[in-house]
């Protein structure tokens, strides 16, 4: 689809798909379905998250809702400064909800460690992490990951929500660029 622009697949669309489950699996043995915080509360950071959130939905086991959340950090495109910015905010408040932030990838951790302070400052009954990905640099970074679907090498990837300049977002598996896409 994208002729030969992607240079090799790192992860395939069964191996997602059967991590989302295996996720899925454990993340509802720590909510009960009747908490009475309520349905456990997705926040999906858009918009790389957009297909892990969705498929971590339908396969988890419990009632959950989903709330949406758009963030910048100033920087260049391939790095980030921690310095954080939101671009779209919650819907609602989260105040006394068990609260669990679905991510696409952590690289430095940073706009991951401002979104759980930003997040805490409301109050929620509990907070945790979920990422698809994990870059070697997030293990520097003191930010608590409840949850981690793969480590991968520090190499840009893409696919299954992850863009390279709002491409490739429609892939179903995780795959590396061919050099030749950065410097066109
Ligand atoms: P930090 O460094 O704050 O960055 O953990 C996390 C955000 O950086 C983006 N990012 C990537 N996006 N392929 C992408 O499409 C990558 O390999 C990649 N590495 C980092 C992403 O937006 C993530 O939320
Ligand atoms: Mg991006």
């Amino acid at each position: 689809m994208y002729g030969d622009d992607i240079a090799s697949v790192l992860i395939t669309e069964e191996q997602i798909q059967a991590k989302v489950g295996e996720l899925a699996e454990l993340i509802a043995k720590r909510y009960p379905s009747d908490a009475p915080e309520g349905d456990l509360l997705l926040v999906g950071v858009l918009k790389g998250a957009i297909f892990f959130m969705t498929d971590l939905a339908q396969a988890l086991p419990i009632p959950t809702q989903m709330e949406f959340m758009a963030v910048s950090s100033y920087g260049s495109s391939t790095s980030s400064s921690g310095v954080v910015r939101i671009l779209k905010d919650l819907d609602k408040d989260i105040a006394g909800r068990n609260v669990l932030i679905v991510e696409d990838i952590i690289d430095s951790g940073l706009t991951l460690s401002w979104l759980k302070r930003n997040l805490s400052s409301r109050n929620p009954a509990s907070l945790e992490v979920v990422t698809l990905l994990r870059k070697p640099d997030a293990l520097r970074t003191h930010v608590d990951v409840a949850h981690v679907g793969f480590d991968i090498p520090d190499e840009f990837v893409v696919g299954y929500g992850l863009d390279y300049a709002e491409r490739y977002r429609d892939l179903p598996y995780i795959g590396t660029l061919d050099p030749k896409v950065y410097s066109s």
